[in-house]
């Protein structure tokens, strides 16, 4: 009876991933060190019908090669030739964007500000020309300025929907599921950590007390926020002058385009935190801030409070918020003149 009523619902859900995943994914700097693997496990997703990759050079090889594997989704590469940028965005529901310069040993990603900045605002002007109505992930940092900016571009083209444009904070969130984990031997997959506030160093506020692991020495506890905070450093140290992270970033990125999916598709309670136009510090400043939110059909469906927390850890969203209005005020005020 039980397996019986199973297999019924198995094969509506069948059915239904069938019938309603059907996306347009676009991921614009496809050629670079986030951009290829992002790309390989897009197409990994059954709910990917349509991949098209767009990047400077190099996107029709990327495409090439991921289009061999035999998932069910066609995938094109485009360059800025024949107008490859309108094509790539045109019918997308979702655009991705990790185009835009690395940090080196010894950068923040504030010093990316400069490069990234018009960058990431020129491909904005492209999205709010050729695909307004997509949900719009961006990776290309420093994310706390690079959202604002796209959220200016868009308002000036009167394109701008708050709901659909994300800030993807997720690789904050993976490593403090795996560096948690190793603080406490636990399961790295059964970890769940709540991050909040924006995308860099003590903007970075990962929730311990919200876990199971709140009673931890306040000395560990210490050193794993940190960690948190400024794990992206090890990687960029590790790697020399090579770039920072890309193979755990493009898990991240997939991990957050594949949860945006589920939402627009109307599966229920998908959460993740994520950096937004957020109404709850709206009043002291903070435009933005990265909280746990609810996807749904129209992309943000439910922006969740922070609920109770620690003490020490109200004092850290104190001080992210400070930095926060900074970094929002410098992407506002570099779009008024890029514009
Ligand atoms: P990369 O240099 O390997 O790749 C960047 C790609 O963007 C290159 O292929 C380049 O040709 C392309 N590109 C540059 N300008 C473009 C334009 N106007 N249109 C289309 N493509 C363009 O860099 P990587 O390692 O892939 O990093 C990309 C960005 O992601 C950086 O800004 C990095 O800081 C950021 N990042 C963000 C993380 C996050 O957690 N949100 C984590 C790690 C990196």
């Amino acid at each position: 009876m039980f397996s019986a009523r199973r297999q019924l619902i198995n094969s509506f859900r069948q059915f239904s991933t069938s019938s309603i995943n059907n996306y347009k994914v676009s991921v614009l700097g496809a050629n670079g060190g986030i951009g290829q693997p992002l790309s390989l496990l897009l197409k990994l997703n059954h709910k990917v019908t349509d991949l098209a990759l767009y990047d400077l050079r190099g996107a029709p090889g990327v495409a090439a090669d991921v289009s061999h594997i035999p998932t069910n989704s066609t995938v094109k590469g485009y360059t800025p030739d024949n107008d490859g940028l309108a094509t790539a965005l045109k019918g997308s529901d979702v655009v991705i964007i990790p185009a835009g310069v690395p940090r080196k040993p010894g950068m923040t990603r504030d010093d990316l500000f400069n490069t990234n900045a018009s960058i990431v605002a020129s491909l904005a002007l492209a999205v709010a020309e050729n695909s307004p109505n997509a949900a719009i992930l961006i990776i290309s940092n420093p994310v706390n300025s690079t959202v604002p900016i796209v959220a200016e571009v868009l308002k000036s083209k009167g394109v701008y929907n708050p709901k659909k444009l994300f800030g993807v904070t997720t690789l904050d969130v993976i490593r403090a599921s795996r560096f948690i984990s190793e603080v406490a031997n636990t399961d790295p997959t059964k970890e769940q950590v709540t991050v909040v506030g924006g995308h860099s160093g003590i903007t970075i506020v990962p929730l311990i007390s919200k876990t199971l692991h709140k009673d931890i020495a306040k000395d560990v506890k210490d050193a794993l926020i940190n960690r948190i905070q400024f794990g992206g450093d090890e990687v960029v140290k590790a790697k020399d002058g090579a770039g920072s992270a890309t193979l755990s970033m493009a898990t991240a990125g997939a991990r957050m385009a594949n949860s945006v999916l589920s939402g627009l598709s109307g599966e229920k309670d998908i959460i993740e935190p994520t950096f937004i136009d957020n109404p709850l510090y709206k009043s002291e400043g903070v435009e933005f801030f990265s909280s746990p939110v609810t996807l749904g059909p129209d992309g943000v469906h439910e922006i969740h409070t922070l609920g109770t927390i620690a003490g020490f850890e109200e004092e850290m969203i104190a001080a992210a918020k400070e930095t926060l209005k900074k970094n929002i005020q410098k992407g506002v005020d570099f779009t008024g003149q890029f514009l």
